[in-house]
Parts: C-alpha cells; structure tokens; sequence
C-alpha cells in the first residue's frame, strides 16, 4: 500500500491534521469539530461518516484538476451505486449530494480532503437512500478510495487530464442541461456544454462559451 494512515477519534479538520504529514499520508477521523466544505461553508462532520484528507505532492499549475482525478477515484469507490457527478467535484446519489472534495495547498503538498455522508448527511446519506445494505462501511470505502487515487493519480500523471476529464465527463449529471451557476461575482445561466482541458465549466449562452472556473451549479428547473 503506497499510503500511510493516521486515523483519530475526533479532530478539528483532518485537513488541518493533514498539514503536519508527508505525501502519501491519510488523515482519517471518526469526526470532526470543524470540518469545512468549499467556499468557507461548515462540512457537518458526525461519527458514522468517513472524513479523510490524503496528502498527495504538489502538481504545479496542473493541481486544480487534482479535484476531478480524486472525484473520479471517489466514484469508482463507490461503484456499487448509480452515482453520478457534479462539476466541480461533488459525487451524487439520487440526485443529491453525498460526498464532497475540498483541495488546499500547504507548502508544496495537495490536501485533498473527502468527506461521504455513508449514515448520515444534511443533505442525503447513501445509507438513508437503501442503496447501502451494509455492503460497504467507512473502512472498506476508505480503502477503495485510496487504491482508485492512486490509479487516478497515476494516468493523471502518465497521460495528463484527458482520460481523467473523459471519465469525468462520462460521469457527469447536468450535461447538455439548462442551469443556473452561482459564482462569487454573480449568476450566470446557459447550458452545461462540458468542462474544458483545465476542468473548467463550458456554460453556452446563445452563441458563445462562458469559462467558470468557481461556483455551484443548480438545475434551471429546480430553480424555478
Ligand atoms: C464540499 O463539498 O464543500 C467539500 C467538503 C469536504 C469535506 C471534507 S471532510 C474531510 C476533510 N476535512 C475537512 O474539514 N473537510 C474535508
């Protein structure tokens, strides 16, 4: 196994936990007292989920797209559902969320931070969806994940983004849809055409090609 565990009753964040250690290293915590989402939002962090952080190496310029390999390795993980995927980098089941991916940098290392709502989840918790079963538990997740990353990061590493974007793409929900994409500078509405060589959101309005490189993504129709 390339990756070396550290796992924790309870922390504030394993990302924060996850500066301390060398690539290649997992922080794994039963809970977390202040886990965060993207965007500065609080990541709801109970025991019965499973809340890692693995620290891979830096990849210069390329390291956004580091989100979409590890989205990618999230789904194959949890191939045992019909999950699907949402730009940037969530993993959903039924159509609602259940897993996020948050990436930071900290002194030349990626903290790529996961979290899958497995029993419970504001949103949606694959167990509350009867998917689950008592197939799968955080453990056997975690390392799934961790051996779908390392394949991931690998290709990615080999080949660059495109069988990433590719497999991403062949994953993703909302394609060719009317939505509506919240980014910090305002809204902007057209519809999902794709994500670019760097994993950015293609929005087509009329007869251009927006580039959003941050926001959230909704359904035109469930906005209305
Ligand atoms: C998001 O969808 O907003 C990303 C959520 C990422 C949550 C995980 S849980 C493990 C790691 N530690 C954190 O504090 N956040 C990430």
């Amino acid at each position: 196994m390339l990756w070396t565990k550290h796992h924790f009753d309870a922390l504030d964040s394993t990302q924060d936990e996850a500066r301390a250690y060398p690539p290649y290293s997992v922080v794994v915590a039963e809970r977390q007292t202040r886990g965060r989402g993207r965007m500065g939002r609080t990541w709801e962090s109970p025991a019965g989920n499973l809340y890692l952080t693995a620290v891979v190496p830096d990849f210069g310029d390329r390291t956004p797209q580091l989100a979409f390999v590890a989205a990618v390795a999230l789904a194959e993980a949890l191939a045992d559902f019909p999950v699907r995927l949402k730009w940037p980098n969530d993993v959903l089941l039924d159509g609602r969320k259940i897993a996020g991916i948050l990436l930071e940098r900290a002194e030349g290392k990626v903290l790529v931070g996961v979290g899958v709502n497995v029993v419970s989840a504001p949103d949606l918790a694959i167990y509350a969806t009867g998917h689950l079963q008592g197939r799968i538990f955080c453990d056997i997740l975690l390392d799934r994940f961790l051996k779908e990353l390392r394949e991931a990061m690998g290709a990615f590493q080999e080949k660059g983004f495109e069988p990433i974007r590719r497999k991403w793409l062949a994953g993703a929900f909302h394609l060719g849809q009317d939505i509506i994409v919240k980014m910090p500078q305002g809204t902007a509405a057209g519809v999902f055409a794709g994500i670019d060589a760097d994993g950015a959101l293609m929005l087509k309005q009329a007869d251009t090609i927006k580039r959003i490189t941050v926001g959230d993504v909704a359904l035109m129709k469930d906005m209305k």
